[in-house]
């Protein structure tokens, strides 16, 4: 089979890593989840006590962080950061906002860009993120822009967080989750939109098995890409 590289981009809550790790392991390809890449930035500037608004501190880390994407045994991606595993210390609410912040910096999508194409170049991909259709792979054989209700992407947030143990409010995650939308979208550089020639796809009251299905039924229909059986 010829390489084949899958965009999936999106606000947060829609979804999107569920479903993209679900559709790479129903077509045997390799999930890319880029989020976690500015996360790990995110989670140096915290570290090294400096401002993720502040271009110039910022930018004079990046020299000093080696990132390297990593797939365990069960396909499971982890970014290790100077040697050590980030695991879900750049799961917290406190990293999304750091993320999202260093995320307008210029310098760090510079950064950040190699590693995400060269992963592309060696291997088959769906890359989960915000401007993977608009600008990391704009030549992507599938591009989707999935979206759903901001109260159903905050609820499944909700849902996450407490998962994981970490009791919030609802209301306070969709605070956040606005502020943090807001602030992807509107950015200057790489902003969190769909690509023109994408696929638009709202998941609002859809379960995610349903929406697995209905987009490899979009990949293998609108796109022409064989599933594997
Ligand atoms: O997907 P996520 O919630 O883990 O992403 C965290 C932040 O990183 C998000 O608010 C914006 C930024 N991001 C980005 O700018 N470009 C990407 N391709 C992925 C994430």
């Amino acid at each position: 089979m010829k390489s084949i590289q899958i965009a999936i981009d999106g606000p947060s809550g829609a979804g999107k890593s569920t479903v993209a790790k679900a559709l790479a392991q129903r077509l045997g390809i390799v999930y890319v989840d880029t989020g976690a890449l500015y996360r790990t930035v995110g989670y140096a500037v915290r570290q090294a006590n400096a401002d993720p608004k502040d271009p110039e501190a910022v930018a004079a880390l990046l020299p000093q962080l080696h990132l390297d994407l990593r797939y365990e045994a069960d396909g499971t991606q982890q970014v290790y950061l100077n040697g050590e595993a980030m695991g879900n210390r750049i799961r917290t609410p406190e990293m999304s906002m750091y993320a999202s912040a260093v995320s307008a910096i210029p310098a760090v999508r510079a950064f950040l860009l190699d590693t995400q194409r060269e992963i592309a170049q060696r291997n088959s991909v769906i890359m989960d993120g915000r401007d993977i259709g608009t600008v990391i792979l704009p030549k992507a054989d599938v591009k989707i822009f999935l979206t759903a209700s901001d109260e159903c992407r905050a609820k499944r947030r909700w849902a996450e967080l407490r998962q994981k143990g970490m009791e919030t409010d609802y209301e306070e995650v969709l605070a956040d989750m606005r502020q943090r939308d807001r602030q992807d979208r509107e950015r200057e550089i790489a902003p969190a939109v769909a690509a023109p020639d994408a696929t638009v796809f709202d998941n609002s009251w859809m379960e995610p098995d349903a929406c697995t299905n209905a987009l490899l039924q979009l990949i293998e229909e609108k796109y022409g890409l064989g599933v594997a059986k």
